[in-house]
């Protein structure tokens, strides 16, 4: 057993306090008015305009702010940001899938006390389990590929019978069938094209890691008892694109495990890398706009300020780790190479598919996806992430709608805020695409719970706290494999193993994920229910505001207990699934997009 301790960037200290955002004043808020003393607003708002710029960056997709105003900022919350140092020791060697649960035990007690969540390591081939994993499988008109045994599967529907029935699902992540990249230069910026149209270009090609994936077409479905449930994989390897294999749960178990862990290693990478566009940048760059439009004094600002907490330091120190490459953004074990993943972040932003503004707005992506509200097919019989992310941020919605409504006696109020409007027009220059006309109360409140959504939700689903509780988690995620993707099928343990991270490999993936982890914070003021709780804010704003900041914090408490309260039924279950979703206990979860 060799103990080591890993330093994390340029950190040589723990870091429990959270940084701290520089404050303004403690006046009450105040809408403009254009008037006699309107002189001294607007000319600290252009101050604002001239301290705080647009600049192109190189992760992210996103403008990022320069000027004297923002510069000053930057490297404040840049030097405030260090992420953790991570203990750990490393056990052994590895011989059957079950002892990547070795990696887990009793060594990350500063940053992963709790180890992922309950059932991920002993529940692993449980097919629900897989499935539920899934949140980006849509509902889709073309077939991507056949299954000959479909009907074998699912107790006599083929494929063409799922779909008929609205209970075919699909995701395709065929780009990511080699080492990819492209330069971006390169690419005219089309609005709103998704990431399968990506694929199969010659611009996508960069060096790989030297590790090894495949990129991965998969169907689920829904069952005749209601299951959600994997039906094929399709892992697609660059060259080898005629003799693909199809993957069913009527293979061996070893080589359905592969390709599930394939599929995984996609849908991890995904994660990692898309968060950065899709929750940062797309905050960022509204919040930008709004710096450059509103006055400090306005309450909207107050809020946004609030919620984005000291968001400039994270797309620096992503790229001062990519170059370094030691730290957790490491390319050690990715089949893709890291140019490749500051490609994909860039790519899907430029897109508009992690940009767009009101498009993805959650219920109406989840909508979009098919997932919910679904106009034909079964409904699916439990959906944690969506149950739980409707919870909080409905409750953020009626906090937001009491705010909005204490500020605004009725829409024309808001039509004829000049910093509102000044505000939607700037969203133009920042680039912020698909942001709303804000001419109505419920605009402005729906904007602010979005805003709060990418960095409360999706954030930390896909970054903080989520991904290595549970869709980076070993075995059944690996980062990538040590073997090339085989020609047949017929794999054993033994040699599965032989694809499988060394146990040094199995350190690094946990410590490259722990990194963002912040248990430490558990029951803090740093909590998702504490997102309104700051007096100082609250102190400018005004009663029923501060109302209802309380009954907002009243109901995540409540929310809390009920997530803790959470145990696996007598089927081995929770919610439907082999193991008990938290990461949204609000207690739990920061309160703000940490990483
Ligand atoms: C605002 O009030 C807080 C205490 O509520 C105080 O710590 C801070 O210094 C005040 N800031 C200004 C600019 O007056
Ligand atoms: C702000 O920082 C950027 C990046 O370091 C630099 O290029 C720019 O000149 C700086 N601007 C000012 C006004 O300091
Ligand atoms: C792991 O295996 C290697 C090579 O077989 C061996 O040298 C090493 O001692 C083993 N380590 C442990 C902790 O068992
Ligand atoms: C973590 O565990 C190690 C070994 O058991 C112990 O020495 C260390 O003090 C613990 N650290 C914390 C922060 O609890
Ligand atoms: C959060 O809690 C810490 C530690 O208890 C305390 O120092 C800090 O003032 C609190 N912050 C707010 C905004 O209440
Ligand atoms: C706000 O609340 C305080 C304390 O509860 C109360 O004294 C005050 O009258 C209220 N103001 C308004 C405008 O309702
Ligand atoms: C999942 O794991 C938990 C904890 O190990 C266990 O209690 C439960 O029975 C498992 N569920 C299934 C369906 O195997």
């Amino acid at each position: 057993m060799k103990p080591t301790i890993l330093c994390v960037l340029l950190s040589s200290a723990v870091v429990i306090a959270s940084p701290v955002p520089t404050g303004g004043t403690n006046d009450s808020f105040t809408l403009a008015v254009v008037g006699n003393n309107y002189k001294a607003r607007a000319a600290a708002i252009e101050a604002k305009r001239k301290g705080w710029l647009y600049e192109k960056y190189p992760l992210g997709g996103a403008y990022y702010p320069t000027g004297t105003l923002a510069n000053k900022t930057i490297s404040e919350q840049q030097a405030q940001w260090f992420p953790i140092v991570v203990e750990h020791a490393q056990k052994g060697n590895f011989t059957t899938l079950d002892d990547y649960a070795n990696t887990y035990e009793k060594q990350w007690n500063m940053s992963l006390p709790r180890g992922p969540m309950l059932g991920m390591l002993t529940n692993y081939t449980d097919d629900r389990l897989f499935s539920m994993m899934r949140l980006r499988v849509q509902l889709n008109e073309a077939l991507l590929f056949p299954v000959d045994n479909a009907a074998s599967i699912t107790g006599g529907l083929s494929l063409e019978d799922l779909r008929a029935q609205g209970r075919l699902f699909s995701t395709d992540f065929s780009h990511l069938k080699g080492p990819i990249g492209s330069n971006l230069e390169t690419r005219p910026f089309v609005s709103k094209r998704h990431m399968k149209n990506f694929g199969s270009s010659a611009l996508w090609d960069l060096p790989s890691s030297g590790k090894y994936g495949a990129g991965c077409q998969a169907y689920f479905y829904i069952d005749q008892s209601g299951d959600f449930l994997p039906l094929a994989v399709k892992p697609i390897i660059k060259d080898r694109e005629k003799s693909a294999l199809v993957y069913t749960p009527e293979d061996e178990p070893v080589d359905w495990l592969l390709a599930k862990m394939l599929l995984n290693q996609n849908d991890g990478y995904h994660s990692t890398w898309a968060h950065v566009g899709q929750s940062h940048s797309a905050a960022e760059a509204p919040y930008l706009a709004a710096i450059r439009s509103l006055s400090d004094d306005h309450p909207v600002m107050g809020i946004l300020n609030r919620i984005e907490k000291t968001p400039w330091g994270v797309r620096p120190n992503l790229v001062n780790g990519l170059k370094s490459g030691e730290a957790f953004t490491g390319p050690q074990y990715y089949p893709w190479s890291t140019d490749a993943a500051v490609d994909y972040v860039n790519q899907l932003y430029l897109s508009g598919e992690s940009a767009d503004f009101e498009r993805n707005y959650y219920r109406s992506e989840f909508k979009a996806r098919g997932l919910v509200d679904s106009s034909f097919g079964p409904k699916l019989k439990s959906f944690p992430f969506y149950e739980d992310t409707s919870v909080i941020i409905e409750a953020i919605r009626e906090f937001m709608e009491v705010f909005i409504n204490s500020y605004y006696p009725n829409d024309k109020a808001v039509a004829q805020d000049i910093e509102l409007q000044a505000w939607y027009l700037e969203t133009k220059a920042a680039r912020v695409y698909d942001f709303p006309l804000i001419q109505t109360r419920q605009t402005i409140a729906d904007v602010l719970t979005h805003q709060a959504y990418l960095s409360v939700i999706v954030s930390n689903v896909m970054s903080t706290n989520g991904i290595h509780l549970n869709s980076m988690s070993l075995p059944f995620a690996p980062a990538g494999f040590l073997q090339p993707i085989p020609f047949k099928k017929g794999l054993t343990e033994k040699e599965l193993m032989s694809f499988m991270p060394t146990p040094e490999g199995a350190v690094w993936q946990v410590s490259t994920y722990v990194v963002g982890h912040r248990p430490m914070w558990r029951d803090t003021n740093e909590t998702l229910s504490h997102l309104f709780d700051d007096n100082t804010l609250l102190a400018r704003t005004n009663n029923a505001t501060r109302t209802a900041a309380a009954k907002f914090k009243a109901t995540m408490m409540d929310f809390s207990t009920e997530v803790r309260a959470r145990t696996f039924d007598e089927n081995g279950l929770s919610l439907g699934m082999p193991f008990i979703f938290d990461a949204l206990d609000p207690n739990y979860a920061p309160y703000w997009s940490v990483i």
